[in-house]
């Protein structure tokens, strides 16, 4: 028994920030943006919650799948940047849509977040303890940045993406994934201060940095390497897959990718040019809009790889 994608949904914020709305704001250019990362515009929320965002994204997936929320068995939300730190976001959406037979909790593996999150479905339904889970990439980014640093603010967007999976023979064909947090520290955030007032306060910033050229190293070598891995177990080739869906971090990662792989970059669909960086969401978002454009049909083979802050890793092959 494996999974099977049945249906997958996503929601964007309304507010849209371009490049050069950013150069308004700070030392910045859409040429050095968009020349180094391939990123345009990002949506940025101004009204909008993690929870409610996911929760769009979640009606969608479920009326594709045709499954009412009151048939879920399981939520997990990969997400680093949820509206509380308790509850979860995944009890939000529950409360939200009405999935009142779920259990539901929260995954940090930051922009491996859905991944793993699909992954942690996959063990429960292949086990037979669920049947029908929800799986959400929800993020908030730019709550998070520093936005007096150009080189992290501009990268990062906000957003939400699901899918709703299902027990079946046929789907998942292959998963890796893995975990360094010795190099944890190349992209962090730290949580918030503690105000004990009988200890002596941190002063450390509660803003996301990241050491970009370290992070570019480590996307470049271990993306193409799990990606053969998941091909490996799943004894399929490169020329197999229709196509590879990767994290949308940097343009520039995701071209070393495809020709690490020897795969022509038309197989290689974005959403970076007009979401940036959302982390968790990034995967799940890129295959609703592949899956809406209508750019795939049943017994396609695709690839999907996230990799991100933990440092954490991940790919999958699946059969839609
Ligand atoms: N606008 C204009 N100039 C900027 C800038 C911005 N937004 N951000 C940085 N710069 C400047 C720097 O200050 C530096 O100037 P200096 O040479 O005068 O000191 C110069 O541009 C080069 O900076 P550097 O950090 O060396 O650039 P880079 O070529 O490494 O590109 C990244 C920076 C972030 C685009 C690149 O390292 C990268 O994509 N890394 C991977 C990040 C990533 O994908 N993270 C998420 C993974 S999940």
């Amino acid at each position: 028994m494996t999974i099977r994608i049945m249906g997958t949904g996503s929601y964007l914020p309304e507010n849209i920030v371009t490049n050069d709305d950013l150069a308004k704001i700070m030392d910045t250019s859409d040429e050095w943006i968009a020349s180094r990362t391939g990123i345009r515009k990002r949506h940025l929320v101004k009204e909008e919650t993690t929870a409610q965002m996911s929760a769009k994204a979640a009606k969608q997936a479920l009326k594709e799948a045709g499954l009412k929320a009151e048939e879920l068995d399981l939520i997990i939300v990969g997400t680093l940047s949820g509206d509380y730190v308790t509850p979860s976001t995944a009890c939000e959406v529950q409360a939200m849509i009405g999935a009142d037979k779920a259990v539901a909790f929260d995954v940090n593996a930051a922009c491996s977040g859905f991944m793993f999150a699909m992954n942690t479905a996959y063990a429960f339904i292949q086990s037979g303890i669920y049947q029908n889970a929800l799986v959400i990439g929800a993020e908030i980014l730019s709550r998070l940045m520093d936005w007096n640093d150009r080189s992290t603010c501009v990268l990062f967007g906000d957003g939400a993406g699901a899918a709703v999976v299902t027990a079946d023979e046929k789907g998942l064909l292959g998963f890796v994934q893995g975990s360094d947090g010795t190099k944890g520290m190349v992209l962090a955030c730290k949580n918030r201060l503690n105000n004990n007032p009988l200890i002596k306060n941190s002063v450390e910033p509660d803003h996301v940095f990241m050491d970009g050229q370290e992070v570019y190293k480590f996307a470049v070598s271990t993306v193409p390497a799990s990606i053969q891995a998941v091909l490996e177990e799943a004894g399929l080739e490169v020329s197999d897959i229709k196509y590879f869906l990767l994290h949308q971090a940097n343009i520039r990662i995701i071209q070393s990718v495809a020709k690490r792989l020897k795969a022509d970059i038309n197989r290689f669909p974005t959403t970076l040019e007009h979401c940036g960086n959302i982390s968790a969401a990034s995967v799940p978002i890129l295959l609703d809009e592949v899956n809406k454009k209508g750019m795939l049909q049943r017994g396609d083979k695709l690839v999907m790889a996230g990799f991100g802050a933990g440092l954490t890793w991940s790919a999958a092959v699946i059969e839609w």
